[in-house]
């Protein structure tokens, strides 16, 4: 039996045509009574809109959500594929690999386009963090006098991997003492990571991935009509929210999450509710339907590592898929790698000697926000076009995953040979 480094798949003709996403906005703000069924809806809409892609060409429907933010999210693919207006006919998948979720949805898309299921694919990533519900799941059978109530906050249970007995952000607690970062280096680094998003916003740079969220229905003939009503005075939700100067030595006031820790509610990811899709689909297609493709999705990686580091996991996908690809990491020219936490970044750049001047330059998770299903499909997005922005050929986009997994996505820019 031969020993796994874990999944490897090149795609020879897959190509992501457009890509969108609704605004990051902070937890419990402008979106956090929105289902993400909702949300997904209207980044779906969106993305064929602008791609000029019609629902009726869409041959799969691959949608990724984690906390359930609504009774109807058993249905939440399928009903983002419907509203969109993608035919009846037409099958759709949820896909879930907690924070890597975004990145698989592209990799499903990508073998379900290789493997001739499909020429066109929706992808979408969808989060509610506001919408996590408190929740338990020991009350069917009803309460025994005195017995303990079970509701628990299910976004606080659900970063904890009872494997490894520890929460997300002790895993990144682990990863500052194996590789000696200190607070100080973290809080350096988120704030740069604050710094490089508000920039990129004021050059307008995120305004280009963005569709702005507004009241509006959502009609499907036949059937129920749904769609999103903001709430009060609010007319429409447009930017980002999180993202604001943060000076290192602002940062290194805030208390750790844990006592002697190096984590703060400022260098970990932001909790934002979000929603982004793309239309992934064969070069045939492409080339048929006179579409100028925003990237080529070239190959992805997924790996396991330790729960207890699981942090570390974009290092040892970011190896296996250059290894397999035939790249160098000096022919990188861009990086996005979630910024789950500041250490977790931290440790996978000095794991891979990273030149972290190449990576996340329009700001990361702890500026802009980390909406857990959403993640993948908005760093694959971002990367697409910073490498158009930047003339850079290839490009990766990684996260982190709890419960030990790394996954990469390698991208090349269409536009450009160097
Ligand atoms: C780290 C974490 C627990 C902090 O949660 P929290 O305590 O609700 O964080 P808050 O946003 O309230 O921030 C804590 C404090 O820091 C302050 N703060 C946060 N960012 C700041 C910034 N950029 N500048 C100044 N102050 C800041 C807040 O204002 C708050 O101050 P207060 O206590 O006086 O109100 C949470 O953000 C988290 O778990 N993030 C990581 C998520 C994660 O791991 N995802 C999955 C990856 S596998």
């Amino acid at each position: 039996m031969t020993s796994s480094k874990g999944f490897f798949s090149h795609f020879d003709d897959v190509w992501m045509l457009d890509g969108v996403r609704t605004p990051m906005v902070d937890y419990c703000g402008a979106l956090g009574h929105i289902s993400p069924t909702d949300l997904g809806i209207k980044a779906a809409r969106a993305v064929l809109a602008r791609s000029g892609v019609p629902g009726g060409h869409i041959g799969a429907v691959i949608a990724g959500n984690m906390a359930p933010g609504d009774f109807d999210q058993f249905f939440l693919p399928r009903h983002i594929g419907l509203y969109a207006g993608v035919p009846v006919e037409v099958p759709a998948l949820m896909a879930q690999r907690i924070c890597g979720t975004g990145f698989e949805l592209f990799r499903q898309a990508g073998e379900s386009i290789q493997s001739g299921a499909c020429e066109a694919a929706l992808v979408v990533g969808t989060e509610s963090m506001t919408r996590n519900p408190i929740a338990a799941f020991s009350h069917r059978t009803g309460f025994k006098l005195g017995a303990p109530v079970d509701f628990k906050d299910y976004m606080w249970e659900a970063l904890k991997d009872p494997a490894a007995g520890i929460n997300m952000i002790q895993t990144a607690e682990n990863l500052a003492k194996k590789y000696s970062i200190s607070r100080e280096q973290v809080d350096e680094f988120a704030s740069a990571s604050f710094a490089k998003a508000v920039a990129a916003q004021q050059a307008g740079f995120h305004a280009g991935e963005i569709v702005p969220v507004i009241t509006e229905k959502f009609e499907l003939e036949g059937y129920q009509s749904r769609g999103i009503k903001l709430q009060g005075k609010i007319t429409e939700v447009a930017q980002d929210t999180h993202a604001r100067i943060s000076p290192a030595d602002v940062l290194a006031k805030l208390r750790s999450v844990y006592e002697g820790g190096v984590q703060t509610g400022g260098n970990s990811a932001a909790l934002v509710d979000a929603a982004a899709a793309a239309v992934v689909a064969s070069g045939r297609y492409a080339k048929t339907h006179g579409k100028k493709p925003m990237a080529r999705v070239v190959a992805a990686a997924v790996v396991g590592v330790p729960p207890e580091i699981m942090g570390i996991g974009p290092a040892p996908a970011i190896r296996l898929l250059l290894e397999r690809a035939g790249l160098r990491l000096d022919q990188i020219g861009r990086f996005e790698i979630n910024e789950a936490q500041g250490a977790q970044t931290l440790a996978v750049g000095r794991e891979l000697g990273l030149d972290l001047s190449l990576l996340n330059v329009n700001g990361g998770a702890i500026a802009l926000g980390h909406p857990l299903a959403t993640t993948g499909v908005r760093l694959t997005i971002t990367l697409a076009r910073e490498l158009q922005r930047a003339n850079k050929r290839w490009g990766i986009a990684s996260a982190c995953i709890g419960g030990g997994q790394g996954i990469a996505l390698l991208l090349e820019n269409p536009e450009s040979a160097t």
